[in-house]
């Protein structure tokens, strides 16, 4: 067998680790891809993701009923999905916990206070008891749309988005993959990245799908989802915070504004104080096996000018402009 043979083969093999035989037939049966972190991504349902992502789909698909009083953070893979979860949770217990004291914040990162469905709570073929959760239930996903499991579309579940201009989102992934992408199959070059970002093949991509699905979703139901941009978070914080806690049902009194609870919830949740806690600095495990610090790079807008060259500016930006245009979905880039 030639070598490339064996370790196509191989790549496979250890891609499909821990899955079931139904999900392994299922899986090799997909259109694949060279993946990022895993040697494949599948085509399943019109997006890109790894294996075990898609068992875990489909079981959540199977398996998860949402209620009418939960809430939803989801995301674009590297659009501030870390943020978003801090905030969220922040407002929806900021009753509960002292932002002073021992705010679960403090010891825990966001990803384990809000769970996502496809690496947490349905991960390795689990069929979750989620009776003991209190509710409002807060859960996460980077599942497109189209393929969220049922109820979330059909009760009246919402749902909280965020993504990022493709540029930066671009740069965050690359940056992150490299970190977390097993040393036995090197580093991934950024013009091989780029090209397989341009065709949409990155997890749970098609970005412009993903993005657009939502978008949409958000102008016919404004009261089921609150589409968000992180560059626009980034500019004007305490708006954004006071616009999500109306959303998710937990609006600020004028007396919590006049005390500044707004940006004491801002400044808990802010990329410079979750980053230097200890659990975000030691710890592990929050999202899969990797360490919790590589969650946290730079949060700049505007770092992709520190890495992209003309050719490849001019390539994203004739693609954005194809994908988005006349849907009004635009993102500032500096
Ligand atoms: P960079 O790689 O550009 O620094 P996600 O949480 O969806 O994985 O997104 C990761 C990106 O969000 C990273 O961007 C990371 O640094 C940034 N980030 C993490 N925590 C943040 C916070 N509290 N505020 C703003 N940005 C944050």
């Amino acid at each position: 067998m030639a070598i490339t043979q064996l370790i196509e083969r191989n790549g496979t093999e250890q891609d499909n680790e821990g899955l079931t035989n139904e999900y392994k037939e299922l899986v090799c049966s997909l259109p694949k891809e060279r993946g990022w972190r895993t040697q494949n991504l599948y085509l399943y349902q019109g997006f890109w993701c790894q294996p075990n992502e898609i068992q875990a789909t489909m079981s959540a698909q199977k398996h998860f009923q949402a209620h009418d009083s939960d809430l939803m953070v989801v995301s674009v893979p590297k659009s501030g999905t870390t943020w978003l979860k801090a905030l969220t949770f922040a407002i929806m217990n900021r009753e509960k916990y002292d932002v002073a004291k021992s705010h679960p914040l403090h010891f825990s990162n966001p990803h384990e206070l809000v769970p996502f469905l496809e690496y947490k709570l349905y991960a390795d073929n689990k069929i979750p008891d989620l009776s003991h959760i209190p509710r409002p239930r807060l859960l996460a996903t980077h599942i497109p749309l189209g393929s969220l499991p049922g109820s979330i579309r059909s009760s009246k579940c919402k749902m909280v988005y965020i993504c990022r201009n493709p540029f930066d989102t671009f740069v965050s992934a690359w940056h992150f993959i490299n970190k977390i992408r097993p040393a036995s199959y090197g580093p991934l070059g950024i013009e091989d990245a780029f090209n397989m970002y341009c065709r949409g093949v990155v997890g749970f991509g098609p970005y412009w799908d993903h993005m657009l699905g939502y978008w949409y979703e958000s102008l016919t139901k404004p009261d089921k989802v609150l589409f968000l941009k992180y560059e626009d978070m980034k500019e004007n914080p305490d708006y954004y915070i006071k616009k999500l806690a109306l959303f998710l049902g937990w609006p600020f009194t004028l007396q919590e504004e006049k005390t500044g609870v707004v940006q004491e919830i801002g400044n808990l949740c802010s990329f410079k104080n979750l980053r230097d806690l200890e659990v975000n600095k030691k710890g592990k495990g929050a999202i899969a096996d990797f360490e919790n610090k590589n969650l946290f790079r730079k949060a700049d807008v505007g770092d992709w000018v520190n890495h992209f060259t003309p050719m490849m500016v001019q390539r994203l930006a004739h693609i954005m402009e194809e994908k988005l245009s006349g849907s009004g979905l635009s993102f500032k880039v500096v």
